[in-house]
């Protein structure tokens, strides 16, 4: 039985559903549960001792063994419908781009769990071949419970797609845009997602993401942009949550990229968690157009993880720490490129290190 240590009834006060203004702050909901709420306020750090790690690593369950995760229940064939009952910009006007949140019903009918993504299909077909259109894949971003804490909905974070093709036409992505309420530039198109709307949904998918069952885990999550998803999710349930089976007593440390501060998705939520858990939760932001290193180079995640190479290393060489990986495919080299040279100060191999931890569960990727 689990329980919402949060007071999530009521929507945000501080947004418009139709999105005529923009967003006062980067946050979806205004209220979170208070500082001593979670674990009455008691924080356990993570053991870093050997003995200790040999005691987890006897312990270790294998996340995709779990006979619960349902995969694929609905399919592009015979969809779920579920209706969108809330659709909310979390980017400012000066972001570059657009990012939403929104929550869809499920009424219980699609059981996911943190980590997975959900399929959605638009409206309307494709232009050439006359078809309905393709689903499109997005990574889950409430915890299982959802964003009303029922277990009856299921939210996304969705980027709108818009880029100049080589013939200088604007090109609008067909799903992102049927799920991002239009506004300003994009008013006169008619074809929006708001709060009421039908929305056709396949899945559950993925098993890449999920969370590792050890409540002491070192949990490590790099995301750039909307790669953040799975990562809200988590956090939901490690720190907004009350569960029986599952009490976070390690170290959660969130890495995130993002563009612009305009862009910080998910912000005030993020910073409640580390009030309510300032033992077990790190967050450490990259803002690449605005922030620079020490040699004047662009902000990126990869940057800013530098600055901790050492400790970062040191929690790689642990049995129960986990690394998860979402957003832009670009990211991963360049999360490569610190490891090379770290691993090689202890004559490691790093590619043949991270197969190693690929196979144990400990590094986990899903960009695109
Ligand atoms: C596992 C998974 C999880 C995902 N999770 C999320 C998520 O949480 N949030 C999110 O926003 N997205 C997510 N995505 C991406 C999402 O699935 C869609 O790909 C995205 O929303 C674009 O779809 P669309 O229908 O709007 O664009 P489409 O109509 O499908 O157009 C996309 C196509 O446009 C072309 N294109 C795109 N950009 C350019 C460019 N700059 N120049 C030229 N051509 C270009 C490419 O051919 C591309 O394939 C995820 C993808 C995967 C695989
Ligand atoms: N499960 C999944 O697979 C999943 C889930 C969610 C999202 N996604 C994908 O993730 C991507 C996120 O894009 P977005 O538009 O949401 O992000 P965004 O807002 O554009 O932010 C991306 C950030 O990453 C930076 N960046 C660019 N190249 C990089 C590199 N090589 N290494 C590290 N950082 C780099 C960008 O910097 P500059 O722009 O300043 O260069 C920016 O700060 C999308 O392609 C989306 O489809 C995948």
């Amino acid at each position: 039985m689990a329980t919402m240590t949060t007071t999530l009834s009521s929507l945000p006060a501080c947004r418009s559903k139709t999105a005529a203004g923009s967003p006062s702050s980067c946050s979806v909901f205004c209220r979170w549960p208070s500082k001593s709420s979670r674990n009455g306020g008691v924080r356990v750090q993570v053991s870093t001792t050997e003995a200790e790690a040999e005691v987890k690593k006897a312990e270790k369950v294998s996340k995709k063994q779990d006979e619960g995760v349902v995969t694929n229940k609905y399919r592009p064939k015979e969809p779920y419908t579920g209706r969108c009952l809330l659709n909310t910009r979390i980017t400012g006007d000066n972001a570059p781009g657009e990012t939403w949140h929104m929550v869809f019903s499920t009424d219980g009918e699609v059981p996911y769990r943190e980590g997975q993504s959900i399929g959605v299909i638009a409206d309307g077909v494709d232009a050439k071949t006359g078809k309905p259109h393709k689903l499109r894949l997005y990574s889950i971003a409430s915890s299982a419970l959802g964003d009303f804490g029922d277990s009856k909905t299921v939210s996304l974070c969705v980027k709108r797609l818009v880029y100049t093709n080589d013939q200088g036409e604007i090109v609008k992505g067909v799903c992102s845009n049927f799920l991002c309420q239009f506004f300003f530039l994009f008013r006169i198109n008619a074809c929006d997602l708001k709060p009421g709307s039908d929305v056709k949904i396949t899945g559950p998918v993925g098993k890449e993401m999920l969370m590792p069952k050890d409540p002491n885990a070192t949990i490590i999550m790099l995301a750039t942009g909307t790669g953040i998803a799975p990562f809200r999710s988590f956090l939901w349930k490690m720190f907004f949550e009350e569960h029986d089976d599952y009490k976070f007593e390690g170290l959660a440390w969130l890495f995130l990229g993002v563009p612009t501060s305009d862009t910080l998705l998910y912000r005030e939520e993020f910073e409640r968690m580390k009030e309510i858990a300032p033992e077990n939760f790190r967050l450490d932001f990259a803002v690449s157009r605005e922030q620079t290193n020490a040699a004047g180079e662009k902000m990126y995640i990869q940057t800013r993880m530098a600055e901790y190479k050492n400790e970062l290393w040191e929690l790689l060489k642990k049995d129960n720490t986990y690394v998860y990986m979402c957003g832009l495919k670009g990211m991963e080299k360049g999360i490569d490129d610190i490891m090379v040279d770290l691993a090689a100060k202890d004559g490691i191999d790093w590619l043949d290190y991270k197969k190693q931890l690929k196979k144990g569960e400990q590094w986990n990727v899903e960009v695109y």
